[in-house]
């Protein structure tokens, strides 16, 4: 836990300075703390709003300070995947572009999470932003969201553990991170008027819980509420989510800010939220800033109270004062070639080979003819699109505007980061023969597979902020081409580049496929690495890989397609069984498994120990049985509570081992994740009886199975 204080005797808590310095505030002052006002972009805000000053760099957040009593002005960035800047200032440097969150996620490697919060941190701190709009923990409930790529995975543990990570390293820095978007903003469409129903309980068995362990681990100084309703109340004006359980079950101390123009009402303020964002979007979408003159008016009138306004302000303060966002002393030292070992060391480790017929890693012993296919790869990697799309040091390798209908339609771009794949293969295997094919067409990919040894084609999606994507098939014809090309050379290995599973109609007929997600600014490299088998693949799956869409919760996805605008209401009706749950739930069989990936060595597993008690925890042992060193991440899960058929991921660890060395992993479970949600109580219950674990290679692949008998009990909250 990065902010839990060591106090010095005499030294204040972070709750007895923000209460005094909140005492000593005027109501103008209280009133300035609770909006943040946006910089311009150029898009849907085009002009620099007056209230931020001329010398304040332009970012996602401005709130102003109270200089007299040593308040900083809040001056907020986007997001996870590095310090973003498109739009708002042209003449930023660039900042690091890390991998895609979903990269952390398959990499299952919490230290990966910290050091890229770490990184973020101190490339907040030398631009002056003291809040990071980082986090992204919303599960991954539909392989159309087009923001998957932004959040860390399907399960709510691996989310949490990950999540937890990165906010703990930003804050370890003095710069508050958030969470977000609380909660169930697991789709994009219509994302202003979408309504998540669930299931209370199973909310809290799933995003909430992801949430809560979060919250617990890392403490993070704000909570950013999402665009949609839950259960027909606004997220951001949920009384129920942000009062009832944020709050009070959890006990949470820090601030909700809302998200950007998502804020129709002032009283969402009596609801719960701390802080109204983006304020000028509030006015595009809602015709009014409704934490200013209507929120003052209703002060004024005394619908509003005043013990509420100044715990909104308390709260801010607070996370300051927990943070060290108020005490910064000089800007650290940022070291960019360090900082792109970390992006590297991520693509390295969160690329998944997801099927290998031998052709991997690539013979290197003689000269190859090898043809490199499509997606760009000449010149980098895509990036998603949308509030995370971070502009790299030395700028994008190019820029594809895409387009499409809403407001987000003009945000939405391929950028192209220049880590090219092409290039470093060429560097890897210097006496290759390699060539490339943009793969524009099948007849033109093949003339140039046909007289290749190997092929290596290509797939790429733009997925982004605002936009579902309508099915899971790679766009522009890169299906037929990567068809024809397998056809005509048998030897051909697929590198896709995407947020999001995809469909494989042509899976059977290709050696070996490898999942590269947006692999950030070193992700060419670390492609190249691990087809040449300079790195041994480690990355797992964080998110199942349907064989289609019929098999998910949601074959047809509710308002995609309809236009902005329209109100929009998606059932969860799956609950708490997302992902891998779901389908072992069903009994459907996915076309890659949650937790699944290759590796160039094998691994054992043997010896489970499963003890019982409060909680279950597991012992066994991993050996590398293979040639090779290699890394693994065993998981261990909850197969049956109490005689009833239940999946739960309970804990995973990533395993470096030489060749023929074993380890023994000890995996202690959250007892929430034994537990169902009983809504009655407000509690967690144990059903008594004997509760079955699995260690295994994937959600499919259980290896080594061992019971033991819990007693029942209610327990947290
Ligand atoms: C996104 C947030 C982001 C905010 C500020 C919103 O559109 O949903 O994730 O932090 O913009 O840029």
């Amino acid at each position: 836990m990065t902010t839990a204080q060591v106090l010095e005797p005499g030294q204040k808590t972070a709750d007895s300075r923000a209460a005094e310095t909140e005492q000593r505030m005027t109501d103008d002052e209280r009133f300035s703390m609770i909006i943040s006002i946006m910089g311009a972009t150029g898009g849907l805000i085009a002009v620099r709003d007056e209230r931020i000053p001329e010398d304040v760099a332009m970012s996602a957040g401005y709130t102003p300070g109270v200089p007299r009593l040593g308040v900083p002005a809040l001056r907020s960035s986007d997001a996870s995947m590095g310090i973003t800047n498109p739009g708002y200032r042209p003449d930023d440097p660039g900042a690091t572009a890390l991998p895609a969150s979903i990269v952390v996620g398959s990499s299952f490697n919490p230290d990966l999470a910290r050091d890229g919060g770490v990184l973020l941190g101190r490339e907040a701190r030398i631009r002056g932003f003291n809040i990071m709009l980082a986090g992204g923990i919303n599960l991954a409930r539909d392989p159309r969201n087009g923001r998957n790529f932004e959040y860390y995975s399907e399960d709510p543990l691996l989310t949490a553990v990950l999540g937890a990570e990165a906010v703990s390293g930003i804050q370890s820095q003095g710069v508050i991170s958030t969470l977000k978007h609380y909660s169930l903003n697991c789709n994009e469409t219509n994302r202003h008027w979408l309504d998540a129903i669930i299931d209370p309980s199973a909310h809290r068995e799933s995003d909430l819980l992801a949430f809560q362990i979060a919250i617990e681990r890392s403490e993070p100084g704000a909570i950013m509420s999402g665009y949609n309703k839950i259960n027909g109340e606004y997220a951001g004006g949920n009384r129920h989510l942000l009062n009832e359980v944020l709050k009070g079950a959890w006990g949470y101390k820090g601030w909700v800010m809302s998200d950007w123009g998502a804020t129709p009402s002032w009283e969402f303020a009596l609801a719960g939220l701390d802080q109204e964002s983006g304020v000028q979007a509030d006015a595009v979408f809602w015709k009014a800033e409704p934490f200013t003159d209507p929120l003052r008016k209703a002060y004024a009138e005394g619908r509003f109270p005043k013990e509420r306004l100044s715990d909104m302000v308390r709260r801010i303060l607070r996370s300051l004062y927990a943070v060290g966002a108020d005490s910064w002393g000089p800007a650290p030292e940022v070291d960019m070639e360090a900082h792109n070992e970390i992006a590297l060391k991520t693509a390295r480790q969160g690329i998944v080979l997801l099927k290998n017929d031998g052709i991997l890693p690539l013979a290197t012993a003689r000269p190859l003819k090898i043809a490199v296919i499509g997606g760009y790869a000449q010149l980098g990697v895509p990036s998603g699109t949308g509030s995370g799309a971070v502009l790299p040091v030395g700028g994008y390798a190019g820029i594809v505007k895409i387009g499409g209908p809403g407001p987000l339609g003009r945000a939405r771009n391929l950028y192209l980061f220049p880590s090219s794949p092409l290039e470093e293969l060429k560097r890897l295997l210097p006496s290759a023969e390699i060539e490339f094919d943009p793969g524009q067409t099948p007849a033109e990919a093949v003339l140039l597979a046909r007289r290749s040894d190997v092929v290596i084609v290509f797939g790429i999606r733009v997925e982004g902020e605002g936009f579902d994507i309508a099915d899971l098939s790679l766009p522009w014809g890169q299906d037929a081409v990567i068809e024809a090309v397998a056809s005509a050379n048998p030897n051909t290995v697929v590198v896709l580049e995407t947020g999001n599973p995809v469909a494989m109609p042509w899976l059977d007929k290709v050696k070996a496929v490898i999942q590269a997600w947006y692999p950030g600014q070193a992700g060419g490299q670390a492609i190249a690495e691990v087809l040449t088998g300079a790195v041994n693949p480690s990355g797992r799956l964080p998110i199942t890989f349907p064989a289609d869409l019929a098999r998910t919760p949601r074959p047809d996805l509710p308002g995609l397609g309809t236009p902005w605008g329209t109100p929009t209401a998606i059932r969860y009706d799956e609950g708490a069984e997302v992902g891998y749950r779901w389908f072992a739930k069903t009994g459907n069989t996915p076309l890659f498994p949650f937790g699944h990936g290759l590796s160039y060595t094998t691994f054992a597993y043997s010896d489970l120990a499963v003890d019982g008690g409060e909680t279950i925890t597991a012992r066994f042992t991993v050996k590398n049985t293979g040639e090779r060193e290699g890394a693994d991440v065993p998981q261990v899960y909850l197969t049956e509570a109490a005689d009833e058929r239940r999946m739960r991921l309970l804990g995973f660890q990533r395993v470096l081992l030489g060749p023929g060395e074993r380890r023994q992993v000890t995996i202690e479970a959250d007892p929430r994740l034994l537990a169902r949600f009983d809504g009655e109580n407000g509690r967690w219950r144990i059903a008594e009886g004997r509760h079955r674990v699995a260690v295994a290679r994937s959600a499919t692949d259980p290896v080594l199975t061992g019971d033991t008998r819990l007693s029942t009990r209610l327990f947290g909250s």
